[in-house]
């Protein structure tokens, strides 16, 4: 088993990188690729950078070059389901792409000649990230968050929600766009720039994946605000707490 563990923001990843043991770098494609253990476990961690492109050559990089086993995405999304406040989890069942519509050439959101659109992810995969993310929540932040923060963001509150994830290249931070992705997909719970593209990659190889994603804006005007406080701040702690707990648990 060699988990392949991705973020598409420093913010995301770097305590991940700190809690590697055994570490070597292999530098590919203008991209750092930690090969290392966490929890005693052989994994490969990368910072993808932003968007759909740059994650899909990261995630093919890991299986093409490194022969992952699994890969884990998580990092931070904006709300579209409005029960969704910043600080809750959402662990993602399936991905797509809410900017992809080869119309009327394929069906909206299809990828063109793969006969696919919502890319599953791995059950148990889902199983152990909810778990983590229960955990994580349950036990006050397992002491990583500070107090002023858990006030600040009403972390006390956080609920973990499990379903539709979407991803496009853009970042949604307006009502108009956030309307758009509601009445396209109403069953989505959160919007992202990565885990679709992610998806259809490991669709393509046969990789057991998941996406883990705290919500730190409601991509709405406000948005770039609350986005820039929550990741700077919350972000990290949560990667962290989640990423090594599903390594811990996965058989
Ligand atoms: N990631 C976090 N918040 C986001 C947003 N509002 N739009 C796209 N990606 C995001």
């Amino acid at each position: 088993m060699l988990i392949g563990i991705l973020a598409p923001m420093p913010e995301e990843i770097d305590l991940i990188l700190h809690a590697m043991t055994d570490i070597q770098i292999v530098h590919s494609g203008k991209r750092d690729f930690y090969k290392g253990k966490i929890a005693g476990r052989d994994c490969i961690a990368a910072l993808s950078r932003i968007g759909k492109v740059a994650s899909a050559v990261t995630a093919a990089v890991m299986i093409e070059k490194f022969h992952i086993s699994h890969l884990i995405v998580t990092g931070v999304a904006g709300a579209i389901d409005p029960r969704l406040h910043i600080g809750d989890i959402v662990v993602a069942t399936e991905c797509v792409q809410h900017d992809l519509d080869a119309r009327p050439l394929f069906k909206q959101f299809e990828a063109p000649l793969l006969d696919e659109g919502f890319f599953k992810c791995d059950p148990e995969l889902v199983k152990y990230a909810l778990h983590a993310c229960n955990h994580l929540i349950q036990n006050q932040f397992l002491g990583r968050i500070t107090q002023t923060d858990i006030d600040k963001f009403g972390l006390l509150d956080a609920r973990v929600y499990s379903g539709l994830l979407c991803c496009g290249d853009q970042f949604i931070g307006s009502q108009l766009q956030l309307d758009k992705i509601r009445q396209d997909l109403p069953s989505v719970l959160c919007v992202e720039m990565e885990g679709g593209a992610v998806g259809q990659v490991c669709y393509e190889y046969n990789i057991k994946y998941v996406v883990v994603r705290s919500i730190s804006d409601t991509a709405n005007d406000d948005a770039h605000i609350d986005f820039h406080q929550y990741i700077n701040s919350v972000s990290r702690h949560y990667c962290l707490a989640i990423i090594t707990n599903v390594i811990e648990h996965l058989n």
